[in-house]
């Protein structure tokens, strides 16, 4: 039987999905959520984790390199890639926000400068309302942008809103929830279909 390789991003969302695998007694035993190593096997059952940068999982899952991944439901939105979303792992949740500094006011007809590490995602919402804008792409820390006079509001994902609270910024608009997403390879999901439904249906049966 081939391996069926996990691509997970370090932080979070492996933390939890390493729980759910353990659930279902899917282990790696010389893991641990310090270690830098990068590659981890469970012989036996023959599943191996590759951890990966947040916004790599999709590529790495799309070119085959891993048949499965875990991912933000944020980053998908934003890079459409050629694979199958599987299913909403029910952690990670957080919501796609407009926001702005408490004392802005909206000028129907203008065009908004809106900054953000998600183009595409701001580009639609606005263009759905049939508001014009102009997207200066940020890499982080995009809560600055308004403050210094850089965007009129921002796009940006809110778990827990302190960010925005610390920063002096409210929400002027949700956009939509997203959420931890399953994501498989679309010729590994035929190629080793009975392996990899195995262990969705175990994610499926540990899902919140
Ligand atoms: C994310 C996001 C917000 C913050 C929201 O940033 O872009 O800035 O978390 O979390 P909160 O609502 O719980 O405060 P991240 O931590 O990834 O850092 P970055 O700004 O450097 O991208």
């Amino acid at each position: 039987m081939d391996f069926v390789n996990i691509a997970l991003a370090k932080g979070r969302l492996a933390e939890n999905t390493l729980k759910m695998l353990t659930l279902q007694g899917i282990t790696f035993p010389d893991y641990h959520p310090g270690s830098r190593k990068l590659i981890y096997e469970n012989e036996l059952q023959k599943i191996r984790i590759i951890f990966v940068k947040p916004s790599d999982v999709a590529i790495y899952v799309e070119k085959g390199a891993a048949d499965l991944g875990v991912l933000g439901k944020d980053i998908l939105m934003e890079n459409e890639a050629n694979l199958y979303e599987v299913m909403d792992l029910g952690f990670g949740q957080c919501k796609f926000v407009v926001a702005a500094l408490r004392d802005y006011v909206d000028q129907p007809g203008k065009k908004i400068r809106v900054a953000t590490k998600f183009p595409n995602v701001s580009r639609k919402y606005f263009h759905q309302l049939g508001r014009p804008i102009e997207v200066i792409k940020l890499n982080g820390s995009v809560e600055l942008a308004p403050i210094i006079g850089l965007s009129d509001v921002i796009v940006d994902i809110v778990e827990t809103g302190k960010t925005l609270q610390e920063n002096g910024l409210i929400i002027i608009s949700p956009i939509c929830r997203v959420s931890a997403r399953l994501v498989a390879n679309k010729v590994s999901f035929k190629t080793k279909m009975s392996h990899i439904s195995r262990i969705i249906e175990g994610l499926r049966q540990n899902a919140d």
